[in-house]
């Protein structure tokens, strides 16, 4: 039976880190996967992880079953953060997630249950959006996500929802838009939500990047304010990168909506695709979120950890973008935009030949990971850039 098996190719993302890891040039650059750096090129377990791990050490006293919906404290811990602190808590609940992708196929499943049939989304996106969408057996539509100018595409996201039909839902990324790190602005946002509310388009809004943006409340303006018109709502969370638990997959799925029935039956069909998946998500990383959350003192480091962090990538924005231009490519545009990625118009020759002969890797789309540049490897790589694309 398992030779009538078609062959996959390796998930080309995941395969530069094996690509990169095998490269014995010390003076490689790493730009692929989106894990933060330090500027010494480390991608640490955070002080704040490290002290609630040593309490989670300490204290837990078992390892026996949670259920489908994982750690309810962690999920609930949340929901300031991300809804703000005013939300009205009656309208949200979630469960617990195996990372942003299980808590972005979790909401993919519940709304094909409750009738989507179709999923609108601003490309270019993160590849596994797709993949996720046409492994749940829904439609994609998509519309373009910038515009020539390096702008978000407003007008492309208000035809898609003008076209839009019954059972469509729109995928829209909360902040650090990957790959182009590319955001609705907040004023964008403020025709946006309205707009949603008018056409009944179903909004999901996957938000896995929040605080490497601009803060933690400002990554959440355009979440709040569609939730602020609309009347229901999914939402896909990740902690992967900002807890840096990349690994430990700690992720959540949240519904919102105002009627509570409907709210206690999105969750419990979340719970059933749950545990004919996964059946429980793994508990360590989120414990441990659900710890610094539920510690003023531990959640300052984290968020101060969160702070140095969007400063350094600052930093490196305003260096690229300081390079004004390098061969046919404007660099200016980088240093406005948000989270770990920009994307580069760089050919596939011209990527695969500042692999080769300059040891850096970045994605097959031309996206870089902006973290993985150092003041030891930034003047190297815009060089390296000019050598390719000049
Ligand atoms: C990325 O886009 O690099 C990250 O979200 C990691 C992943 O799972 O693709």
């Amino acid at each position: 039976m398992l030779e009538t098996l078609s062959p996959q190719p390796a998930d080309a993302l995941l395969a530069l880190i094996k690509l990169h890891n095998a490269d014995p040039r010390p003076e490689k650059i790493d730009l692929g996967v989106g894990v933060y750096r330090t500027s010494e090129g480390d991608t640490p377990v955070f002080r704040s992880i490290k002290a609630a791990e040593a309490k989670l050490l300490a204290e837990q006293e078992s390892k026996a079953y949670l259920g489908p919906e994982g750690d309810m404290g962690f999920v609930r811990a949340l929901i300031p953060f991300v809804f703000g602190k005013d939300f009205d808590t009656a309208r949200v609940d979630g469960m617990q997630a195996p990372g942003g992708t299980g808590a972005v196929r979790l909401a993919i499943e519940v709304a094909k249950r409750a009738g989507a049939k179709r999923v609108l989304m601003g490309v270019p996106s993160w590849p596994n959006h797709a993949q996720i969408v046409t492994a749940a057996g829904l439609e994609l539509k998509t519309f373009r996500h910038t515009t020539a100018e390096g702008t978000a595409d407003l007008d492309a996201l208000k035809a898609a929802l003008g076209e839009a039909m019954e059972g469509d839902i729109v995928l829209l990324h909360g902040c650090c838009h990957n790959p182009t790190g590319v955001d609705y602005t907040p004023a964008q946002w403020d025709e946006i939500a309205p707009l949603l509310a008018s056409t009944g388009v179903f909004p999901l809004i996957d938000l896995a990047y929040q605080g490497l943006g601009e803060g933690m409340e400002a990554d959440a303006y355009g979440l709040r304010k569609v939730l602020a018109h609309v009347p229901e709502a999914l939402v896909a969370y990740s902690c992967d990168k900002n807890f840096g638990l990349y690994r430990d997959r700690v992720g959540a799925f949240y519904a919102v909506t105002g009627d509570a029935g409907a709210l206690e039956r999105a969750l419990a069909n979340g719970a059933t695709i749950a545990r004919a998946s996964w059946s429980m998500p793994p508990d360590h990383g989120a414990a441990a979120v659900r710890l610094i959350l539920s510690d003023e003192a531990l959640t300052a480091d984290w968020l101060a950890e969160l702070d140095e962090m969007r400063d350094r990538m600052r930093w490196v924005r305003d260096r690229l973008a300081a390079a004004q231009q390098v061969g046919p490519i404007a660099m200016a545009p980088l240093g406005i935009q948000n989270g770990l990625f920009s994307m580069l118009p760089l050919s596939g020759e011209q990527i695969l030949a500042i692999r080769e002969r300059h040891g850096v890797y970045m994605a097959g789309s031309g996206r870089i990971n902006i973290a993985g540049l150092t003041d030891g490897n930034i003047e190297a790589f815009i060089a390296a850039l000019a050598d390719v694309a000049g």
